[in-house]
């Protein structure tokens, strides 16, 4: 009946009523609360949809009451808004969650993050972000799933179901939102809003897959991107929106351009003014205007032009509609009014919040066994910028995060160690400036104690939208600070709360322990602690690379090989050429043994399945998670491929002494084929290799 209602209405709507649903305008941008009566007022009430800055439901229902009793034809807003690591009860970053390699914890905090924007009057969310990154000095590498194409198909899959539920109909469903198509995380040099030079094979094997698996996912919406790609911008880009998106994968929600994205085409040079960037975002296929106003001013013109057809309008429109009718928004407008109390923080939300940072931390270094702490540590000296910060951890797009609502990894410790450890403070420095006169006392802190716990890291401010920063290393004070602490002659834990990957260069030499716990959100001290304590056994393991140093940039594990592999001089004169610390690094306080790696067969036809099997054997003393890594290489083929390629992993909790065998079921035509740079897909015979926890198993496909 959606078919139905769709084009019922679409038959009754005026052109005039038709170009408001393809607009969006922002509620609450200026944030004046004596002026939203005024706002109200001024809005037009057939708008398509809102950016809704505010979150309270009863003035939600106001607009939307607005919308169905004032319009003609009684179409419901729908209401937008960046919901993107949750709404109050805020969770860890994206590139966090990935870390966790916990899909299924991603998608319950997505479920979680939908109830709260619908008590919220949010219908629609923009997200997930499933840009494969592979330069972190680029501001937004906070926002996705890390430099794997794998791992964000993976979680932007389970993120879509978290958001949309089983159906979008269903009371707690909003709707997803795809960002940013595509290529936004190739820009240049890391630097936001620029250029960004993808090969059609770049585009098709690295950039679109994400994206694709998640149109199958269901994605209701996908959002173009500001980036120009290769010399198209993706708001103008047909192929990309239409040729691809909507021809070949049958998309039939809708897509909405970023931020003035429209107008951005004439600073971008493929439009002289206003009404030509619109003309071409409309042909290229991007439906819904954000904010430009640009739909509003000339789409009526272009119609009457006749440089426009009715019959893209009406699909224009029935795409929008589309989604509101599956949202259940006709026949369901408005949101119950619950207090702040009945809609956020709910304690079983905090606690998911919580398990995604636990399982999201990496354990990077831990030299000696330092951690856990050992039970004669009585004295730590809890030193560092980010040890009683709480605004910073909420990380980048967390508006409606409050700092207050944070637990800082000092009161986590506290709370963890009671009064088991004497835990004595200084803040040292702050993150960022010349100010050096907190040394001295963080120094005879850092010499009574047993133990140096120092935390450094990132502004929230230092990620997000336009957000780029020339280098990954941390400011010139934090790298001091630790350095002047050195002095007391101390084991020290580095604790490192970032966006990013950072340079670590200078300071790993100098500390017995890392821990990179991220920007958890709300709920980062108990679990940070827990790992300090060993009540938790740190599973994280790295959704990105860390660089050696920022010169290092780019630097990714499924490169492709060096003409010259074995040239002892490397890549660069003057550091090697491995990383500091690659892909899927993460350390336990427990060993996994891994032994028995076999294959059902040594050779295969094309179109038959093989499945690698290995065993994991927890020879340690303490239960931990593992997270098994299953890469595919093809050394010889007729393009050249990436050294390797992750295409599955599975994550298991083992009990000390305890084995399972975990198994990859690889099937040729998904896991071994390779993309043209027209996307179409082939699967040659030859050799190819699986490789798991080190071990590699060859095996031969034929024709
Ligand atoms: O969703 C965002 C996008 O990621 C960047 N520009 C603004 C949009 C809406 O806030």
């Amino acid at each position: 009946p959606v078919e139905t209602r769709v084009k019922d209405l679409l038959k009754r709507m005026t052109l005039h009523e038709k170009v408001l649903q393809l607009n969006q305008y922002t509620f609450g941008e200026n944030d004046n609360p004596n002026n939203i009566g005024t706002e109200v007022k001024n809005l037009p009430a057939e708008i398509g949809s809102l950016i809704y800055l505010h979150t309270d439901p009863k003035l939600r229902n106001q607009i939307q009451r607005k919308a169905m009793e004032e319009s003609r034809l009684g179409i419901p807003i729908l209401f937008g808004f960046d919901v993107i690591h949750g709404l109050r009860t805020v969770y860890p970053i994206s590139l966090a969650q990935a870390c966790s390699f916990n899909p299924d914890l991603v998608t319950q905090a997505c479920g979680m993050a939908a109830k709260e924007s619908v008590l919220s009057g949010i219908d629609w969310t923009f997200s997930p972000m499933i840009d494969v990154a592979r330069d972190p000095r680029w501001g937004r590498i906070s926002e996705c799933y890390g430099e794997d194409p794998y791992l964000n198909t993976v979680f932007g899959v389970a993120s879509v179901q978290g958001y949309q539920g089983e159906k979008l109909s269903d009371p707690y469903s909003i709707a997803a939102c795809l960002k940013h198509y595509v290529g936004y995380g190739a820009s240049e040099g890391g630097r936001d809003y620029r250029y960004t030079d993808i090969s059609p094979q770049a585009l098709w094997e690295t950039y679109l897959p994400p994206y694709e698996a998640c149109v199958k996912a269901g994605a209701a919406t996908l959002m173009s991107s500001f980036n120009d790609i290769s010399g198209v911008p993706a708001t103008s880009n047909h192929y990309i929106l239409t040729e691809i998106l909507k021809n070949k994968w049958r998309h039939d929600g809708f897509v909405v351009s970023d931020w003035n994205a429209i107008e951005q085409l004439i600073y971008q040079g493929v439009a002289k003014d206003r009404k030509e960037a619109a003309y071409k975002a409309f042909h290229a296929g991007v439906e819904m205007d954000m904010r430009d106003n640009i739909y509003y001013e000339y789409l009526e013109q272009l119609v009457a032009e006749k440089k426009i057809q009715m019959s893209q309008i009406d699909d224009a429109v029935a795409r929008i509609l589309r989604v509101k009718f599956r949202l259940g928004l006709f026949d369901e407008p408005y949101t119950k009014e619950l207090t702040e109390q009945e809609r956020y923080l709910q304690k079983e939300d905090i606690a998911l919040a919580a398990r995604l940072a636990e399982e999201s931390m990496v354990l990077l270094k831990n030299e000696n066994n330092l951690l856990p702490l050992s039970s004669t540590v009585k004295r730590v000296a809890l030193i560092g910028p980010m040890a009683k910060d709480s605004a910073n951890l909420l990380g980048a797009w967390a508006f409606k995060g409050h700092a207050e609502d944070v637990e800082t990894i000092y009161e986590g410790m506290q709370k963890e160690f009671g009064d088991k450890v004497q835990l004595d403070y200084e803040q040292g420095c702050a993150l960022d400036g010349n100010d050096e006169s907190g040394f001295s006392a963080a120094l005879k802190t850092a010499e009574a104690s047993d133990v140096v716990v120092v935390c450094l890291g990132e502004s929230k401010q230092w990620s997000g939208e336009n957000a780029s920063r020339s280098t990954i290393a941390l400011p010139d004070i934090q790298e001091k600070l630790l350095l002047h602490l050195k002095q007391a002659n101390k084991p020290i834990v580095l604790v490192l709360s970032s966006g990013r990957p950072l340079e670590l260069i200078r300071l790993e030499p100098q500390v017995e322990a890392i821990i990179e716990m991220w920007q958890p959100g709300v709920a980062g001290g108990t679990p940070l602690a827990g790992i300090l304590s060993g009540r938790v056994n740190p599973s994280g393991k790295l959704s990105v690379t860390f660089p050696l140093s920022t010169g290092q940039i780019p630097v990714y594990y499924n490169m492709r090989q060096s003409a010259r592999p074995f040239d002892a001089m490397g890549d660069y004169q003057d550091i090697p050429t491995k990383p500091l610390y690659p892909f899927g690094h993460g350390l336990s306080y427990t060993t996994f043994v891994y032994s028995d790696a076999k294959l059902s067969s040594l050779k295969i036809r094309k179109n038959q399945k093989i499945t690698a099997e290995v065993t994991v054997t927890n020879a340690g003393k303490m239960e931990g998670k593992e997270t098994v890594l299953w890469y595919v290489s093809d050394p010889f083929c007729s393009i050249s491929r990436p050294m390797k390629e992750l295409k599955f992993f599975e994550k298991h909790s083992l009990n000390a002494g305890e084995s399972r065998v975990f198994r990859f079921e690889i099937d040729p035509m998904r896991d071994l084929s390779y993309t043209d740079a027209t996307g179409k897909r082939f699967l040659e015979a030859g050799e190819f290799i699986v490789s798991v926890g080190g071990r590699k198993l060859t095996f031969e496909v034929v024709d």
